[in-house]
């Protein structure tokens, strides 16, 4: 493990606005923090989401194809338990394929598809649309990482919130309960939430899976710097940074740094910081859980797990939660 590089994330960590006038501001401060860091969410401009996109097809990556198979060999169980014809909301939807596995078997009566890269999401369901032409289907490209409120066109009735991919990982356990806190204040109590969350296993498991033998996970955390360039205006020389990816155990999370490989100054409108060739900054944890802390998580968050899917081989599991009525 590299221990110049365990810093602690502000517990804002993925919690600004994106997209607007504060962009600057939040780079400007988590950059110039004692230990430098960048939010995750700047991972997922348009390139990144494609080299996300082909982490999910990378033999380490296991989550996607372990979560995959669960839908697959237990998809018509959870339609049953989690109901057709709802409002079926897709947070961090990205190329909405995990969805779209499941229209033939939830048969939502609305599809609501949120996510962050507002340009890949657009496309991804044009192409939907064209497969699907009987599901009503809306686009939403915002950060709903913080406060969100969905619009009106969201159908009110059964509010099926569709949180896969372990994403709910990427917040601290205190910043998770607060998210999915908001999620059940905006879902009635007929409402729940289908979420995929990675739970806690082989550290050689992981430490592979967040820095693989081809350098797509290396490529996709170097590529925020590229954004990060584009957003603020700085001038981060891309060759001059390395990708770290471990797993620390103590703190039951995957840890993404970017190493400076050289002494080197980085300069941006209003600002500039020198590292030092060793400094780290910090770009993303994966928090892994055990199963009974996921579901008192859920639990503290108006949430009662109703049904658990897992799978023998490698620890993921698939949870539908209903929401505790208020
Ligand atoms: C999106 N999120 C759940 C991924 C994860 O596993 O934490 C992002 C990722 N980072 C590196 N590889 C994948």
């Amino acid at each position: 493990m590299l221990t110049s590089c365990t810093s602690e994330m502000t517990p804002a960590g993925v919690s600004a606005s994106h997209g607007n006038a504060h962009v600057a501001d939040e780079l400007h401060a988590s950059l110039g923090a004692v230990e430098a860091w960048i939010s995750p969410k700047f991972l997922y401009d348009s390139l990144g989401s494609k080299l996300f996109e082909a982490i999910c097809e990378l033999p380490e990556y296991y989550p996607t194809r372990t979560e995959a198979a669960i839908f697959e060999r237990h998809g018509a169980e959870i339609a049953r338990v989690a109901g057709k014809g709802a409002t079926l909301i897709d947070l961090g939807a990205g190329n909405c394929a995990k969805a779209a596995s499941l229209f033939p078997l939830l048969q939502p009566a609305q599809y609501v598809a949120i996510d962050i890269s507002s340009e890949f999401l657009h496309d991804a369901l044009g192409r939907l649309r064209q497969r699907f032409p009987q599901i009503a289907m809306e686009a939403l490209g915002m950060d709903f990482s913080q406060q969100f409120a969905l619009p009106q066109q969201v159908r009110a009735a059964r509010r099926l919130f569709f949180y896969p991919g372990s994403s709910i990982g990427n917040f601290t356990p205190d910043e998770a309960e607060a998210f999915l806190r908001r999620l059940r204040a905006q879902c009635g109590n007929d409402g729940g939430i289908l979420i995929g969350i990675d739970l806690a296993k082989d550290k050689a498991v992981l430490d592979a899976a967040y820095d693989d033998a081809l350098g797509v996970t290396a490529a996709f955390n170097l590529n925020i710097l590229r954004h990060v360039n584009t957003l603020l205006g700085a001038d981060f020389d891309i060759r001059a940074w390395r990708h770290h990816g471990f797993y620390n155990a103590a703190r039951s999370r995957v840890e993404m740094h970017l190493e400076a490989v050289r002494d080197q100054e980085v300069r941006w409108p209003g600002g500039a910081r020198r590292f030092e060739a060793g400094d780290c900054i910090h770009t993303e944890n994966s928090y892994k859980y055990q199963q009974a802390d996921a579901v008192k998580l859920l639990e503290r968050s108006g949430f009662e797990a109703t049904r658990i899917w897992t799978d023998p081989q490698c620890p993921f599991a698939v949870i539908h939660a209903q929401a505790i009525a208020q």
